[in-house]
């Protein structure tokens, strides 16, 4: 297994205001909405073939991604990708002076083993690993009403 972009990671205010111009314009469909209490966010994932849009809106202003829209609004947050050992990429990240933010590795949507390295350390953009997805742990809830 190699490396893939598994999504791109875009802070937003309202996720049903943003949904609209991924949805009308690009064509693309929200598969489903989750609430992640431990990240303070908020996650609505559109695929497309190769990769994700995931569009991030805090459940509040004392957030990641509350603090993230206040410094720099609305706008790309994270590229992600898939690798296969998130623990080796971290290892490998600490060999070469790149520090992790937050707790590595953490559980993120879907389940997954993910971690995320500072845009310090990777020139400039916010850098997330993830591990495969566990199958069936992903909710199905396009409405995001739960
Ligand atoms: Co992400």
């Amino acid at each position: 297994m190699s490396v893939r972009l598994a999504h791109i990671g875009i802070a937003v205010r309202s996720i049903v205001d943003a949904r609209v111009f991924y949805e009308e314009v690009l064509g693309l469909s929200v598969e489903s909405v989750e609430e992640i209490e431990s990240e303070g966010v908020k996650v609505a994932l559109l695929p497309f073939p190769g990769g994700e849009i995931e569009l991030l809106e805090p459940l509040a202003d004392d957030t990641p991604v509350g603090r993230f829209l206040e410094k720099h609004g609305e706008g790309l947050h994270h590229l992600s990708f898939e690798v296969p050992d998130v623990h080796r990429s971290i290892v490998a990240g600490f060999e070469h002076g790149v520090e992790t933010v937050g707790e590595a590795p953490r559980k993120g949507a879907g389940g997954r083993d993910i971690a995320f390295f500072h845009p310090l350390f990777t020139h400039g953009v916010l850098v997330e690993v993830c591990g495969a997805a566990v199958e069936g742990a992903r909710h199905n809830n396009p409405d995001g009403d739960g």
